[in-house]
């Protein structure tokens, strides 16, 4: 079935025609009524990817944004770094921000967004569909509205899944330049569910962007090919990766001080005995964070080694 749109307009089908899903996270912030007022003046759909706390604090644009056709998603109580907490307290964290958004706006949010495109096997089990980007503008890098248009209009595609962030006035800034950009290339503007409209999406599995979903058997992803001792990717560098990167595992060597720089875009799961430490830098100099044995992680620029 077809879910309306905003105002009650019919929402394009994405098996046939070009969707995308612009995605803001972090919010609410100062600046999301500015951006509401910029996708209603568009008529431009989106989904918002909401941090508990700042619901708590801010309840009335998480409202407004449900009633005028935005979807909402879960990033946790307060944008924590779910591979670092225990099982019950990763799922403390999902269940708080769900019920900030039930309190806030009426509705509870279906799709999960791991802060930092941070998971682990444990979250695997559920609850919910994770819902990630193939399109990462580095807004909260560069902060350069012009910038943000250019890196989304690089690497969007069909069905692609845009991660921007609704806390930084520079994002705000470049939407109406995007909107414009994606309309005069025939894309559709849709919120997540809307992309997905008619797919089945199964928790505990991610999804970057409508093909990852439309693919028989996609529930037994992301490691078709399970390689125990490895640290694997599941993007092909260079970026962006080919349409059919799913299929493709990348066991890379795990010598010690190795260093492997990564894209901006990509999956990484650690499936050696030993930590995965990633580092900032593609040189392996500025620690960033450390993958113990099942973790995940996506979406970092930077460079990791296994210790
Ligand atoms: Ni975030």
């Amino acid at each position: 079935m077809r879910r309306p749109g905003p105002a009650g307009s019919a929402a394009p089908d994405c098996a046939r025609e070009r969707c995308v899903a612009l995605t803001f996270d972090d919010g609410p912030s100062p600046q999301t009524p500015q951006l509401l007022d910029i996708l209603a003046r568009h008529r431009a759909p989106a989904t918002f990817f909401v941090v508990g706390d700042a619901v708590a604090a801010a309840p009335a644009p998480v409202r407004r944004a449900v009633a005028e056709g935005h979807a909402i998603g879960n990033h946790t109580g307060s944008h924590a770094r779910l591979s670092a907490l225990t099982p019950e307290a990763a799922r403390a964290e999902i269940e708080r921000d769900a019920d900030a958004v039930l309190g806030a706006a009426g509705v509870r949010p279906t799709l999960l967004r791991p802060p930092f495109g941070a998971f682990t096997t444990a979250l695997r089990a559920g609850p919910y569909p994770m819902v990630l980007w193939d399109t990462d503008t580095l807004d909260w890098q560069h902060r350069d509205a012009r910038r943000t248009v250019r890196e989304a209009m690089a690497h969007v595609r069909p069905g692609s899944i845009v991660l921007m962030h609704d806390t930084l006035a520079e994002t705000v800034d470049a939407v109406p330049e995007l909107i414009r950009r994606l309309r005069a290339a025939g894309y559709h503007l849709v919120t997540v569910p809307q992309l997905f409209d008619g797919l089945p999406l199964f928790a505990g599995a991610d999804y970057r962007n409508r093909d990852n979903a439309a693919r028989p058997g996609h529930a037994a992803l992301p490691h078709p090919v399970p390689r125990p001792g490895a640290v694997t990717w599941r993007y092909r560098p260079p970026y962006p990766p080919p349409a059919d990167h799913d299929r493709e595992a990348f066991t890379l060597d795990t010598r010690p001080d190795v260093c492997h720089a990564t894209p901006p875009s990509f999956a990484l799961r650690n499936e050696t005995a030993r930590p995965v430490e990633m580092f900032r830098d593609p040189q392996c100099r500025v620690p960033a964070v450390v993958l113990r044995p099942g973790d995940e992680q996506y979406g970092a620029t930077g460079g990791f080694r296994v210790r």
